[in-house]
């Protein structure tokens, strides 16, 4: 069984056919940082005109890589949501035309799930198992019980940390995406200079907050431009240090309170991260060694199907296929929404 994945849901305009033994037969991603870097963040109108515009483009790619036609192809799954809804609706819309035009069926799948079961598709990784999704949009544990089973530990309740990065790195006056810009500064600095919060480490549970963080940092470059009338380069080093270690300190003990809430429940068994985030060395570090402490096996997807991509769309409907579930017809609605 072949399957085709498109993804829409944010600025990546992607497609990919995936075997159902987990090999990905070939995975085209159209990145469009270059059309939002002058923005410093995504710009919705601007993504679903170019997600409008590639998505036949990428789907005839990952075709001819993998040297197929779509005669080949046992069923279409493209992301229905939760995402810019600009983008899904390009997705869905494509997706549907392409199936009423051929006959192949459809499946609409969560753009989440995708990425909580990559780690089935790379690694095997069994159910059940415990997730952390960290990214420019996304931040919550996840317990894995099965393809569409699902339970929510906890997450931010405001920024997600990627985006926390992007802002960082904007204040400062670095490049888009801010997340690998700020880890490179912080290499050179001292995360003690400026102590930051841990916000919501002294209250219990998985749920995190990164714009407490974000509002100290801007007030901690207010001050030195008010003294110094600027910022040096040992400055943002210091800065970057120090919001790198506050967010991999949140983000390292909450999952050490969600791998303790996961183990009560199904024992320890693995922890996977993914998730544009989950890129940054020094968090990775930091989780690796909690989970050994924990007991926890540690997988992370490799970086190009951690971040979005439609390897993991393709692979989520293979998992729904293969679970006995109904496929979904031309009712199928994009939802801007939609919680596991
Ligand atoms: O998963 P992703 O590609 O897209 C979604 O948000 O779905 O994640 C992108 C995010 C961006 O905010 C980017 O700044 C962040 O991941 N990121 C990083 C690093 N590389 C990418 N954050 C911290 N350290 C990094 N090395
Ligand atoms: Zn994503």
């Amino acid at each position: 069984m072949i399957v085709l994945g498109i993804e829409s849901s944010c600025d990546e305009t992607a497609a990919a056919l995936v075997r159902d033994d987990g090999t990905i037969l070939s995975s085209v991603i159209y990145d469009q940082m270059d059309l939002h870097a002058a923005y410093g963040g995504v710009v919705p109108e601007i993504a679903a005109r170019a997600h409008a515009e590639r998505l036949d483009l990428v789907t005839e790619q990952a075709l001819a890589e993998a040297g197929m036609t779509l005669g080949g192809i046992s069923a279409i799954s493209v992301t229905a949501g939760p995402g810019l809804i600009g983008g899904v609706v390009s997705g869905v819309m494509f997706a549907k035309g392409l199936s009423r035009g051929t006959g192949i069926p459809l499946i609409g799948v969560n753009h989440l799930a995708g990425h909580a079961l990559t780690p089935r598709m790379t690694d095997g990784v069994a159910f059940p198992y415990l997730m952390l999704l960290v990214s420019g949009g996304h931040c919550q544990f996840l317990s894995v019980l099965g393809p569409d089973q699902f339970q929510r530990l906890g997450g931010t309740i405001d920024d997600a940390p990627g985006e926390a990065f992007d802002k960082t790195a904007k204040l400062l006056g670095l490049g888009y995406p801010g997340g690998p810009e700020v880890e490179r500064a912080a290499l050179t600095g001292d995360p003690r200079r400026f102590p930051l919060p841990r916000p919501l480490l002294d209250r219990p549970g998985c749920d995190m907050s990164f714009s407490g963080l974000k509002t100290a940092l801007r007030r901690a470059r207010d001050t030195l431009v008010a003294e110094q009338g600027g910022l040096t380069q040992a400055d943002r080093a210091d800065l970057c240090a120090a919001f790198q270690d506050a967010t991999a300190d949140v983000l390292t003990e909450k999952t050490r309170r969600a791998m303790a809430a996961f183990a009560a429940e199904h024992g320890p068994t693995t922890i996977a991260v993914a998730g544009g985030v989950a890129a940054n060395r020094a968090l990775r570090t930091a989780l690796q060694d909690a989970a050994a402490e924990a007991g926890f096996a540690f997988t992370a997807p490799p970086l190009k199907l951690c971040t979005d991509n439609g390897a993991m769309i393709a692979w989520a409907g293979i998992e729904r296929l293969r679970s006995g579930e109904a496929v979904d017809d031309l009712t199928l609605s994009a939802r801007p929404r939609w919680p596991l």
